[in-house]
């Protein structure tokens, strides 16, 4: 088993920030981040233009089992997202999400999601990504009206629909799905991409009518 304490201070000391002078939507200059897709996908359709934010999401989706049904349905998720901008031309920043994986997934249930990002030298808090209720169904949100230089602005979040799901390119049945989604409502972005998920997939099957359950994840969020 892992020490939290022990896994912690090796992700800290592996993780040295360097910034750069350029600010967009984060602390550092977005433009050095990639998003790296497989080649041979064609599902999701990355802008030509850098990111205004890019993040790292850490947190849970949530499933219900209904009393018909011996399959999970997700019910929404509640992460919240760090700004991970200036670890952009760092070796870690292509597994920041699974360093922050190992760290959350072995983390007592007394340690919130938003205090991850001090254990991988990440600690700024952008927002928060959560689930509303839109008309019948559910749409996700990324609200950053809480925190940092967007803290009491009511236009800075973002609700989007998916237009683009891609199954995890590696172990897509323990990883959730790499989505693109569309701006619906919000000021904060046009375009939001989920990719590099760690975790976050339900069993396979449940009791029908038994209690829902959350699985923790780590994603990153990139905003265009
Ligand atoms: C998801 O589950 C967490 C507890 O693990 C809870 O705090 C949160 O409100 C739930 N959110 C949704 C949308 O179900
Ligand atoms: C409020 O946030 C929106 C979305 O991020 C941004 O476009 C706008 O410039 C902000 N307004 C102010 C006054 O900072």
């Amino acid at each position: 088993m892992f020490s939290f304490q022990l896994i912690s201070t090796l992700a800290s000391a592996a993780l040295l920030v360097s910034a750069t002078s350029t600010h967009r939507g984060g602390n550092c200059d977005t433009s050095k981040s990639v998003l790296d897709l497989p080649t041979t996908q064609t599902t999701l359709i990355v802008p030509s233009t850098a990111p205004l934010f890019v993040t790292l999401g850490v947190g849970v989706q949530n499933y219900s089992c209904t009393s018909t049904t011996s399959a999970y349905t997700s019910i929404g998720a509640v992460a919240s997202l760090f700004d991970i901008s200036c670890l952009a031309e760092t070796p870690e920043f292509a597994t920041i999400q699974a360093t922050a994986s190992i760290i959350w997934k072995n983390a007592p249930p007394s340690v919130k999601a938003h205090t991850i990002g001090r254990h991988i030298l990440t600690p700024s808090l952008l927002g928060d990504h959560y689930f509303v209720t839109s008309g019948t169904g559910l749409a996700a949100k990324w609200d950053f009206t809480s925190f940092g230089r967007f803290a009491g602005n009511t236009t800075a979040f973002v609700i989007a629909a998916k237009v683009g799901d891609l199954p995890a390119p590696t172990g897509p049945a323990a990883n959730v799905d790499w989505l693109a989604l569309n701006n619906v409502q919000g000021a904060l972005a046009s375009k939001v991409f989920r990719i590099d998920t760690v975790g976050g997939q339900p069993p396979t099957s449940c009791v029908p009518g038994s209690d829902p359950i959350s699985v923790k994840y780590t994603a990153k969020y990139l905003f265009y």
